[in-house]
């Protein structure tokens, strides 16, 4: 079976290649030669996760999935969600995001947060999705050196260190990504 995941970030293929069984052949944009920017222009995690699978699926006609990931500030009514990349601009760098949400957060008692990923696949023709949630609290100052994105001014609950003070693979079994993957992967399995 072969699948195409709607991404060229090679941290994420590698996360679900080493999940995945051996009968099922994981394809990356550029192994389809999709090298066109696939706009996310829906306001919904669903809906751009679906934007990136539809385009594959209609543009190049493999089975494709895709995931988008939002961090969810319940101070802040679940901002920045869906924009997270985009928080501090359009071209905003990871670190311009992080110096905006803990200026947003100043002075602020209620730090819980959550990381959401929604995984949209396309299979056989049916639309499924697939959810991971890691719930958790934003720091008030950056910790830690791995990882990316708002990992520094993340510390899942159950833990005392933040995203990117953890390794790979210790970030892999609890993180919003990491479970959405497992129930990709189980119901791959199945279908398998
Ligand atoms: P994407 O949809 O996976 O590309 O994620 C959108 C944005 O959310 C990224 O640009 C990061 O800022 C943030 N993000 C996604 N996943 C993580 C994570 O595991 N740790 C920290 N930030 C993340």
């Amino acid at each position: 079976m072969k699948i195409v995941f709607a991404t060229n970030n090679k941290h994420k293929v590698k996360e679900i290649k080493d999940l995945l069984n051996s009968k099922i052949k994981v394809l990356t944009l550029n192994d389809i030669g999709c090298f066109e920017e696939i706009e996310e222009t829906e306001d919904t995690l669903e809906g751009n996760a679906k934007i990136k699978s539809d385009h594959v699926k209609n543009k190049y006609g493999y089975d494709c999935f895709a995931d988008d990931t939002g961090l969810e500030v319940e101070a802040l009514g679940g901002v920045p969600g869906v924009y997270s990349a985009r928080y501090a601009g359009e071209n905003a760098s990871f670190e311009d995001n992080v110096n905006k949400l803990l200026k947003a957060l100043e002075g602020e008692s209620n730090r819980k947060a959550r990381f959401r990923t929604v995984i949209s696949l396309q299979l056989n023709g049916k639309q499924e999705f697939f959810e991971g949630i890691c719930n958790g609290k934003i720091e008030l100052v950056p910790k830690g050196a791995e990882g990316f994105g708002y990992d520094p001014i993340f510390t899942p609950n159950g833990f005392d260190m933040s995203f990117a003070e953890m390794d790979l693979s210790t970030k892999g079994k609890i993180s919003h990504r990491g479970r959405a993957v497992a129930k990709l992967v189980e119901f791959l399995k199945i279908k398998s």
